[in-house]
């Protein structure tokens, strides 16, 4: 198949994912079949696209005048099966549950068009496992976003053992379609690469945080305005190699021993979980967050996202 034979896209799951998938396909023009289990789900999913279209529209990143070509282009279903009927690719974006995901990609496998690409965007499920049941593995893939996936460019795109390297090549050319930027694996892993790094950084955040070396704050304002500002351009790779590998070489040696090893969340984070506290949808966490904090954090971060955005697309278009 080539990629403009991929027409229709059946979008699984109306959440937080599914909507941010759904608003970037039809702004790309492709015809979007949006899968939810119920007409409210379907009905919240709208409304997060229509949230998407008015924040692309009042930042600057699209043209108004598009959101109704846009919200045409994306049917409704309550049915898999009528959903994926047909359908060139699926992406599916529903719970993060096994036997759910099995479920799906056995009734896409079995309804959408011959040779549709099938991709899953989860974040944590074995790829292998979801596919295990699959006739045709080889049009099984990764394809995984971070939120919001209309403010985030990077997509993983990570195939198994199976996948077609055809398969893979039109998985980064969609997602290529859409305006993101997809980073192309060699072979499944888990976690993928931003979530291994990540669960790296955050355990050594919560065991510096347990040790009582530096406050949260302190902790997050070091990071943000040191390597979160060096990794924007230079990668841990290409930083250590600007840097000098004896001197990294050295460093790891003399840090290694003394990092985290724990092959769980740590004490902090367990007894936070336990007790209800996950942060700020309960009003604490590590941080506490009253109400009026709230939407002032979430606004600002979300600021800084689209004045990336727009940087990345003075340099290259989107
Ligand atoms: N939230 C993130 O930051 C993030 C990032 C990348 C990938 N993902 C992955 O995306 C997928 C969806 O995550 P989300 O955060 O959008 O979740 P969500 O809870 O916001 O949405 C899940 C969707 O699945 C639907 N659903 C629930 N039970 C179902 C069932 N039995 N059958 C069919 N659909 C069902 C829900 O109605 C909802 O539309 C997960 O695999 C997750 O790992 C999430």
């Amino acid at each position: 198949m080539q990629i403009q034979e991929i027409r229709t896209v059946a979008c699984l799951g109306t959440g937080t994912m599914g909507h941010g998938i759904a608003f970037l396909a039809a702004k790309a023009g492709y015809d979007v079949r949006f899968f939810g289990r119920t007409k409210e789900s379907i009905e919240k999913g709208m409304a997060d696209i229509d949230r998407a279209i008015a924040l692309y529209e009042n930042s600057g990143l699209m043209p108004t005048g598009r959101a109704d070509a846009i919200r045409q282009r994306i049917q409704p279903f309550t049915s898999v099966e009528k959903a994926v009927a047909g359908a060139d690719m699926v992406m599916e974006s529903v719970i993060e549950d096994l036997a759910v995901k099995q479920y799906v990609f056995a009734e896409a496998e079995r309804h959408s068009r011959e040779g549709a690409i099938l991709a899953t965007d989860t974040s944590s499920l074995s790829l292998s496992a979801i596919a295990s049941g699959l006739k045709h593995p080889e049009y099984f893939l990764g394809i995984h976003f971070f939120t919001p996936p209309y403010l985030m460019p990077v997509v993983e795109v990570c195939p198994i053992r199976q996948t077609l390297p055809t398969v893979r090549e039109m998985g980064a050319e969609w997602v290529r379609s859409l305006g993101n930027e997809p980073v192309v694996m060699e072979k499944e892993v888990p976690g993928m690469i931003i979530n291994r790094i990540q669960a790296a950084c955050l355990r050594e955040a919560l065991h510096m945080l347990e040790q009582g070396w530096a406050s949260a704050g302190t902790i997050d304002r070091a990071i943000a305005m040191s390597l979160g500002r060096r990794y924007a351009v230079t990668g841990p790779l290409e930083s250590a190699d600007m840097g000098g590998l004896d001197i990294l070489s050295s460093m790891l040696t003399q840090l290694a021993p003394t990092l985290s090893d724990r092959i769980d969340g740590g004490p902090l984070m367990e007894a936070a979980v336990k007790a209800g506290n996950l942060g700020m949808k309960t009003g604490k966490g590590i941080y506490d967050w009253p109400e009026e904090t709230i939407e002032a954090r979430r606004s600002a971060r979300e600021q800084s996202l689209v004045a990336f955005l727009k940087a990345d697309v003075a340099k290259k278009g989107r």
